[in-house]
């Protein structure tokens, strides 16, 4: 039996190039390596998309004694291709080595020249280098001083061929404005900007990149993507897992800092954007920016009126009993921190004006599901109102970040038969069938595109500051006038509350 060919199966490889380069992961004990990093490195193995001369590095303060071994099996276990394939790792761990020392301590760095010198003779990574920074904010400046000033970054040459160093620093990027500020501060008296790297692993994932594609890459939707034909937008962003053991460090953190200031508002600005002059890491990020800098501000009564803020109460996620969020490991008693927000938000430009930006993102919600959804404007003339079926639900375009990623478009159809009878269904693209085949995961193609030196999908600093000038009132708000912080079922889809936000007759799409 022959199989008819389908194009999209083809042509997935990449046709650019990646220079050599050794790549070097600082925090190489912790979650993020074990997790994303290495299974990311690997994968790029196996699709054959890292460099010919290339080796890995992991740091971190911890004795390794076997960091070959602990690596194989993280990677066994998080990889998204399984099995291992002996050969493609045996490949990738001869260059792979553990470098041992405290950051703040210049033997590290001494050590790990001579771990580089050894790569560039052995591995042939012709002194470029790409550092991830899998750290904690308060250690990169130590670690950016420690590369400057060990001379293992140097400042960036404008040759074509020379030798390059890259710093690619982690999320969360400060815990406010004025920390954020600091930090840019702190790398852009080591580096040029075109040396750093912020990394959103949103930014990587197909799904998003496709936003822009989508829109821009087709004749058909642009011109109804403004306020003449939408009404709203909403945004959702929802996890079914809890804080997993990371009790510490989301009491810190909440949900507004650790998934709305980065991720669900790079999704915003991907669909408010204005089209940019080229496919570019400034002109993107220059009208990135001015989506982010169009914000209304919520501030004062505003943060009561278009925020919700809400804390997992136990429940039952999918067929198990968990716990409430106060019940979670290193969680204050008392704590006040968010787990849940939903928020109203205004793009004040031509484009946008008067359609409101519902954006919704919270934990231990019903299911895993990130999305963005167009609701257009009702009918001018309901002509087959009293048709059977007829609703007046509007059309609906739903892009479906993860998981069944996809997107679907919602239209009224007649039923096949006699008279007019009506129902809505939907237009159904799904990647997973039209391409037949994994995606990669964000990861891959970030580490690729920052080896390869386009910034396109990582933030700038002034993106960054930008939206942390957004969630800083909002957070102040909070706690300035005390608000209240409702309550949810884990495993329901938020607090009842979350509809107050809302503009009448405007509702949160059930998924
Ligand atoms: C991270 C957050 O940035 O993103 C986590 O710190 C969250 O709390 C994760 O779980 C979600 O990423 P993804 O790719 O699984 O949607």
């Amino acid at each position: 039996m022959t199989t008819s060919p389908n194009p999209l199966r083809e042509g997935l490889g990449s046709d650019q190039s990646t220079p050599p380069c050794a790549f070097v992961m600082f925090g190489a004990s912790g979650d993020l390596t074990k997790r994303k990093l290495m299974p990311a490195v690997y994968n790029l193995a196996l699709s054959r998309l890292l460099p010919t001369g290339f080796g890995v590095i992991g740091v971190a303060r911890r004795p390794k004694p076997d960091f070959e071994a602990e690596m194989r099996a993280d990677v066994s276990r998080f990889s998204r291709r399984k099995p291992l394939d002996e050969a493609a790792w045996r490949d990738l761990a001869a260059g792979l080595s553990y470098v041992q020392g405290d950051f703040a301590d210049p033997a590290t760095f001494a050590s790990l020249k001579e771990a580089l010198a050894q790569l560039d003779a052995t591995r042939g990574t012709q002194h470029s280098r790409v550092f991830y920074l899998a750290v904690g904010p308060d250690q990169v400046p130590a670690i950016v001083r420690g590369l400057r000033e060990s001379g293992l970054v140097q400042p960036p040459s404008f040759a074509a061929d020379a030798p390059f160093q890259r710093v690619v620093v982690e999320k969360p990027f400060g815990e406010d404005l004025e920390s954020a500020r600091a930090l840019n501060r702190e790398l852009s008296s080591q580096l040029a900007e075109n040396q750093i790297y912020r990394i959103d692993h949103y930014l990587g994932k197909e799904t998003v990149q496709n936003l822009l594609v989508f829109r821009f890459g087709n004749a058909l939707f642009e011109p109804i993507w403004s306020r003449q034909h939408v009404s709203y937008v909403q945004i959702t962003v929802a996890e079914d897992i809890g804080v997993e053991g990371r009790g510490k460090f989301y009491e810190k953190t909440g949900i507004t800092r650790d998934i709305v200031q980065n991720h669900a508002l790079q999704l915003l600005t991907l669909v408010a954007m204005e089209p940019p002059a080229s496919w570019d890491a400034d002109s993107v990020r220059d009208e990135k920016v001015k989506v982010l800098r169009t914000l209304k501000p919520i501030t004062g009564r505003d943060v009561l009126a278009r925020t919700v803020r809400a804390q997992y109460a136990a429940g039952t996620v999918r067929g198990d009993k968990v716990p409430g969020y106060l019940n979670e490991p290193d969680v204050a008693k008392d704590s006040t921190t968010e787990t849940f927000v939903a928020m109203r938000m205004a793009v004040e430009s031509w484009r946008w004006g008067g359609v409101p930006f519902y954006l919704r993102s919270g934990k231990r919600l019903a299911r895993r599901l990130a999305e963005v959804v167009l609701h257009f404007k009702p009918l001018p003339h309901g002509l087959f109102r009293s048709a059977p079926g007829a609703t007046d639900e509007p059309n609906a375009l739903v892009m479906r970040i993860q998981p069944d990623e996809g997107i679907s478009l919602r239209f009224a159809t007649k039923v096949p038969g006699g008279g007019i009878a009506m129902r809505d269904v939907t237009m159904d693209f799904r990647y997973g069938a039209a391409f037949g085949t994994s995606a990669p995961e964000a990861y891959e193609r970030l580490i690729v595109d920052a080896m390869r030196g386009d910034a396109t999908l990582f933030t700038r600093a002034d993106e960054v500051e930008a939206q942390w000038s957004f969630i800083d009132p909002i957070l102040r708000g909070w706690h300035e006038q005390n608000a209240p912080v409702a309550s949810y079922e884990s495993g329901s889809w938020g607090p009842a509350d979350a509809d107050k936000i809302l503009r009448v007759g405007d509702a949160w799409r059930k998924p």
